[in-house]
């Protein structure tokens, strides 16, 4: 038996080798997510990181395939070998690492806050929402639900399945904020002008990173580098000016 029989066993179980061998990259994400990964009008599903998984087949040498994936069930159909890796905006919370890896992260974002119009001289930052007066939303299992439930403790609080249906009642004037990433909330705010009024002083920390599933170094190490690349040569901001500063 061959001295490196172990770490040929490694590479042949991992997610990399499956996708040379597949020559099919298979990227699970939640669409609706702006400018990350939302449906255009033709149907198709593209963004931010649609535009680096793209990327990131082609330096493969293979096929992007998208799987449209619910938040709520995401990470447990990245473990169950559903697709291959998760991009789709995912925060790096210390408690999903418990469950899966992280590459390095590849933007940083933090939680801002939409409020319903008249609310914009009573509330300015998220400690003024700590009441027991107000209702605020925001979008089950994400990073928003966990900073309304650590935050906003005092306030009433109701998830949604999707961005739009929570941001949508504030639009309505069914509740009194809207609590999300703000990259999300900038987009929406300039797509519903006068609709409601954007805070957008982050008042949360997030990483952002691509999940993988455990125990597969050579997948996390081609990954980093990767992003190192496009990082240093242009694509990285090519791709980040396309939709971020238009
Ligand atoms: N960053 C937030 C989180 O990790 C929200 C991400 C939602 N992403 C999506 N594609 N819908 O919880």
């Amino acid at each position: 038996t061959s001295l490196f029989a172990s770490d040929n066993d490694l590479w042949e179980k991992s997610t990399l080798n499956q996708i040379m061998e597949r020559k099919v990259l298979r990227v699970g994400l939640d669409a609706g997510y702006m400018p990350f990964e939302m449906t255009n009008k033709q149907g198709k599903i593209v963004g931010f990181d649609v535009d680096i998984a793209r990327q990131m087949a082609k330096a493969m040498g293979v096929k992007l395939e998208i799987v449209n994936t619910a938040w709520d069930g995401i990470i447990p159909a990245l473990v169950t070998d559903k697709f291959d890796i998760i991009m789709s905006g995912m925060t790096l919370t210390a408690e999903r690492n418990l469950q899966i890896n992280f590459a390095d992260p590849y933007i940083v974002i933090g939680q801002s806050i939409m409020v319903r119009n008249g609310l914009e001289d009573e509330v300015q930052s998220y400690k003024d929402l700590n009441d027991s007066k107000y209702t605020v939303v925001s979008k089950l299992g994400t990073t928003g639900d966990i900073a309304a439930k650590r935050y906003l403790s005092k306030a009433k609080l109701r998830l949604f399945e999707t961005e739009s249906e929570g941001a949508i009642e504030v639009v309505n004037g069914k509740a009194d904020a809207f609590i999300y990433d703000l990259p999300f909330n900038a987009v929406y705010s300039s797509q519903n002008p006068g609709k409601l009024v954007h805070l957008d002083t982050p008042f949360t920390y997030e990483p952002l990173a691509w999940g993988v599933r455990k125990g597969d170094p050579d997948f996390l190490n081609w990954l980093n580098n990767f992003m190192r690349q496009i990082q240093g040569d242009g694509t990285y901001d090519k791709i980040y000016a396309k939709w971020f500063e238009s």
